[in-house]
């Protein structure tokens, strides 16, 4: 059975003090124990949350990383840095990256290799855009981006995946639970029954049951509902 797990991306959001203060109102709140939770802060507040997190089940995860160990790489963080700072988790490829950072399915899937490496694990991203979905070709593009994100592996059991259909994210246009089950069944066909697979985009306290009802989501990577303690912790309970 695949572990159920929500991981919070705060992309560009929250000073330190803003993440301090996120994390005492959201330590009041009672989560239930069978789901994994995970926080993505943006680095500069990750030691920040960390002291609050030590006694607790809640995770770090980081929103991305860099394969390279060491060197001339202005701007980027690797690994081995985030393990420094307790990081468990790294989103990879998230389509904000692909789309504003140049980021492909090759460098994704050296990102993916080194986090393994490193036993960080990573949360690789895809999903298709609106037009690629009104030209019918969700099902290709899925297929090409985990044929490529995940070349070379034998098996995915330490590896997460989130389908995000970019149309979805950050619009309030959440993916029918149907149309979302249809992705997450063709990406099990290729990672198997023990792979997590979150859904992503627009999830909120009141659309995630029925996500959660269908077979294959195990689970939700969650942008804007995640910045606010209630709404957090109610997908999270839902
Ligand atoms: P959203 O973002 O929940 O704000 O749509 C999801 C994501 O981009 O991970």
């Amino acid at each position: 059975m695949p572990k159920v797990i929500f991981a919070a991306n705060w992309k560009m959001n929250k000073t330190r003090q803003e993440a301090e203060k996120f994390i005492q109102d959201f330590l009041k709140i009672k989560l239930k124990e069978d789901r994994e939770v995970v926080i993505c802060p943006p680095y500069t507040a990750i030691p920040a949350l960390h002291p609050f997190l030590v006694d607790t089940d809640i995770k770090i995860g980081a929103q991305n990383m860099y394969w390279e160990d060491e060197g001339a790489y202005t701007g980027e963080i690797s690994a081995k840095m985030l393990e420094d700072i307790c990081v468990k988790y790294v989103i990879i490829g998230h389509s904000e990256r692909r789309q504003y950072f140049g980021e492909t399915d090759e460098t994704v899937n050296k990102k993916v290799k080194k986090a393994l490496e490193a036993g960080l694990k990573p949360i690789m991203c895809i999903g298709e855009s609106l037009d690629e979905r009104e030209a019918d070709q969700t099902k290709g593009v899925i297929q090409r981006q985990l044929e490529a994100g995940l070349a070379g592996f034998e098996d995915y059991d330490n590896i997460i995946l989130a389908y995000e259909p970019i149309w979805a994210i950050g619009t309030g246009k959440v993916a029918t639970p149907e149309q979302a089950q249809e992705v997450h069944a063709q990406i099990r066909e290729f990672v198997g029954k023990d792979t997590t697979i979150q859904y992503g985009g627009s999830v909120k306290p009141d659309n995630i049951v029925e996500l959660m009802a269908k077979p294959d989501i195990n689970g939700a990577l969650v942008g804007g509902a995640s910045l606010d303690p209630k709404d957090f912790s109610g997908i999270i309970n839902y």
